[in-house]
């Protein structure tokens, strides 16, 4: 049985130094040992066995590994790391945590924590920027345990305390961790390792501790068959010349030019013929971007590599991919079963888009651990037909959308605009979407609260003032105060004996109409339906005419002293029609 490279995802903050480290590991070898000899292919790094041993030399001693070498994944975050997906797990048989030494665990490194662990990935620990740390004296390209032991006591010191302190907040995230040359039970610790991306400086140790974990954990795993090529896309891209292609990260098996390959589209599984396998050329023989890429026949897991092929538009990242052997329909229900994204829907609830299958399964994943149900989730820039289902919801907490590392389409943005009640809520880091969304829900329940409170009416007392009858009827214009609560337009009076009064027409104070007068105010009103002199006359006190379902609701709310005792009030004079009145 064969064994391939383990793929090994790369992530971590912004800025705490994921490229740099990868471009060490590539850079130092390449310009400093035999060109050629790690080979950059699509979104991958292929670090060979060989030159790994080379970086390791002195630390490896007559150590002998059947691992043929790392396989790194080139997209920074953890965005890749989720597009890796393969069945629901991910296919990144490894991942590095990079930490900047420094700074410490910061919001995307508790992301990628929490990533890691949904997919039980093993990992370790880059702590990186060891060479700014104060005081710290380098060895370019050096082993960090033999670096160590060089330096003054105080410097020692001061690094013990940054790596206890990561230690310390790992802990509170569920995981025991170590400087990875004290541990002794690799099972129960996770191993972290101070490098110098700008140095070189311990990553000898870093790449030796993922060799050898990859040899310890992973044998079984990275066994792979001989046969047709299984293998993830990792990127969509349109490339001049060539049309849509896709970044393919091959795990198993062999795939060659003039296969016929079966890949997981957006609506449905696409069958094509691969027409060209390629790999990037080195930066230096970059000068005519026609001939960026050379070509190859045949590739073999596990490998990146970019594939052209007709009819790839509608293939979506993290989707599978197969070589098929005259075995097509078998392969289009299978990729169908695999490119469905494991989330469970709610009956309710919000509506969610990521730009992979793999993001929006974690994106799922974290908004179900915040107890946010989730009614539809997709693939894809925000569509106008999005804006529009989601306008539509008939629970307004439910009119909003979280998207994931993808855009508002320019239409989708001009339908938004039309509907201020929906949202959609945007970002690249799914902690902030979900805290984002917290906001959003507070805020839109006060919103709701607000409104439902000014639809209710509320208990108000008033009192026609006398030498203020303006007009006798049709309608009755009288200048009234207001005794306690308030009156609004469009509410019934009634007296004292339960009689109703007529409705409130409209309200003014001076020459400014208003909608509502608080207790205290004293305001000119329009009332329909009554002659003064007969239902109403001066000095009469009147009462707001509440409906008894309102009187219920109003239980509910917080209301003020003097609204309350109107309201035991009007209780008092409905009760003598019908006793429960409003209990
Ligand atoms: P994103 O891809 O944006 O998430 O960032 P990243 O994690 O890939 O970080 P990147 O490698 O781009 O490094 C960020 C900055 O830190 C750059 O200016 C690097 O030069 C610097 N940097 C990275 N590693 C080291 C290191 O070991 N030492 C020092 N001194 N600087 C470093
Ligand atoms: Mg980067």
């Amino acid at each position: 049985m064969k064994i391939r490279q383990p793929i090994v995802s790369v992530l971590g903050h912004v800025d705490h130094g994921k490229t740099s480290l990868l471009d060490m590991i590539r850079g130092t070898t390449v310009a400093e040992r035999e060109a050629g000899r790690i080979t950059q292919h699509i979104g991958a790094t292929e670090v060979p066995l060989e030159a790994i041993m080379d970086i390791c030399k002195d630390l490896v001693k007559g150590k002998s590994f059947k691992v043929p070498g790392l396989l790194f994944i080139d997209t920074p975050g953890h965005q890749a790391f989720t597009t890796l997906r393969a069945r629901g797990g991910s296919l990144a048989d490894l991942a590095v945590l990079v930490i900047d030494i420094s700074q410490g665990i910061q919001l995307q490194t508790v992301e990628s924590i929490s990533i890691l662990k949904k997919y039980k990935t093993p990992f370790i620990i880059a702590l990186n920027k060891l060479d700014l740390v104060q005081g710290w004296v380098s060895t370019a390209h050096g082993s960090f345990r033999v670096g160590f032991e060089k330096q003054l006591d105080e410097v020692k010191q001061s690094l013990d305390e940054k790596i206890y302190k990561i230690i310390e907040r790992l802990y509170q995230h569920g995981f025991s961790s170590e400087r990875y040359d004290r541990i002794t039970d690799f099972t129960k610790n996770i191993a972290l390792v101070p490098v110098s991306a700008k140095t070189g400086e311990g990553i000898p140790d870093l790449l030796l501790m993922l060799i050898g974990l990859a040899q310890r954990f992973l044998e079984k795993e990275l066994e792979t068959e001989e046969g047709p090529a299984e293998g993830t896309i990792l990127e969509v891209k349109e490339e001049k010349g060539l049309g849509t292609t896709l970044d393919t990260i091959i795990y198993s098996g062999t795939i060659s030019r003039g296969d016929t390959i079966v890949v997981g589209g957006k609506t449905k599984p696409i069958v094509t013929k691969v027409k060209a396998l390629l790999k990037p050329k080195p930066m230096d023989e970059i000068r005519d971007p026609s001939e960026r890429f050379s070509t190859v026949k045949e590739v073999s897991a596990a490998a990146g590599i970019k594939i052209a092929a007709p009819g790839l538009e509608g293939v979506i990242a993290g989707a599978p991919l197969r070589v098929a052997r005259g075995n097509v329909d078998e392969l289009i229900e299978k990729i169908k079963e695999e490119s469905k994204a494991t989330i469970e829907l709610d009956e309710d609830g919000i509506y969610i888009k990521a730009d992979a299958i793999g993001s929006l399964e974690a994106l799922a994943y974290e908004l179900h651990a915040a107890k946010i149900q989730i009614k539809r989730a997709e693939v894809g820039d925000v569509s106008k037909k999005d804006i529009i289902d989601t306008s539509t919801e008939i629970n307004p907490l439910n009119r909003v959308i979280i998207a994931f590392n993808v855009k508002i389409l320019p239409d989708a943005k001009t339908e938004l605009e039309l509907h201020p009640d929906t949202a959609v809520l945007l970002n690249n880091i799914i902690y902030k979407l979900v805290e984002d969304y917290q906001a959003w829900i507070d805020k839109k329940k006060r919103e709701l609260e607000m409104e439902k409170r000014a639809e209710i009416v509320h208990p108000g007392m008033i009192k026609i003032l006398p030498d203020h009858v303006f007009r006798i009827s049709k309608p009755a214009i009288v200048g009234v105060r207001v005794l306690a609560g308030r009156i609004r337009v469009d509410q019934r009076l009634m007296r004292e004996d339960g009689n109703e009064v007529g409705k409130i027409k409209s309200m003014r104070i001076g020459d400014e109409s208003i909608k509502e007068a608080l207790s205290g105010q004293e305001v000119a009103v329009a009332i329909d339906g009554v002659t003064v002199g007969r239902q109403i006359k001066v000095e009469d006190i009147l009462y707001v005419d509440i409906p008894e379902a309102h009187a219920r609701e109003l239980a509910k709310l917080e209301l003020t002293q003097d609204e309350k005792e109107v309201l035991e009030k009007v209780k008092e004079i409905k009760s003598k029609e019908k006793p429960f009145w409003g209990r």
